[in-house]
């Protein structure tokens, strides 16, 4: 009799043990150990596209208009900037010195408030310390979509 209520309770621990790691799994408790992944997902094409329809696109409508787009596994935003009717710029905003994240753009310039650093809005490097420019994604746009290839 005491036998049979042990591997009860053995099993009864190893269903509890089942059941709490597929709660974690389901409510995604598990993102408090690891890294949450946030963002837009790219297609198979490695694209992202942005309808500048969409309210939170707006300042790509006006030329000269950036703003940062949370893209799924790149760490940092990618900055895209609405250089005239008909280009668009995309570049990264991990700082290539100690990895910061730059500003947005501002009188023609992408700053890094850490240690000073400058780019162009290309992602040219201005003024060091950075040494490396900030990587540029390829973009383009297409009517009304902006689309960034990661
Ligand atoms: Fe940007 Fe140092 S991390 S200048």
């Amino acid at each position: 009799m005491k036998r049979s209520v042990t591997r009860r309770a053995a099993f009864l621990q190893i269903a509890g043990m089942g059941i709490l790691v597929t709660a974690f799994r389901s409510f995604g408790f598990l993102g408090l150990f690891g890294k949450k992944q946030k963002g837009l997902e790219p297609d198979a094409d490695g694209a992202v596209r942005l309808s500048l329809g969409d309210e939170k696109y707006r300042p790509l409508n006006e030329t000269g208009g950036a703003l940062k787009v949370d893209i799924r596994g790149m760490g940092k935003p990618v900055i895209v900037i609405r250089k005239d009717k008909d280009t668009v710029l995309a570049v990264s905003s991990k700082c290539t010195h100690l990895g910061c994240e730059v500003d947005l753009p501002e009188n023609g310039t992408i700053d890094c408030h850490c240690h000073g650093s400058e780019f162009k809005t290309d992602g040219t490097v201005i003024k060091g310390p950075a040494k490396q420019n900030l990587p540029e994604f390829k973009a383009s746009l297409d009517k009304d979509t902006v689309i960034i290839f990661i």
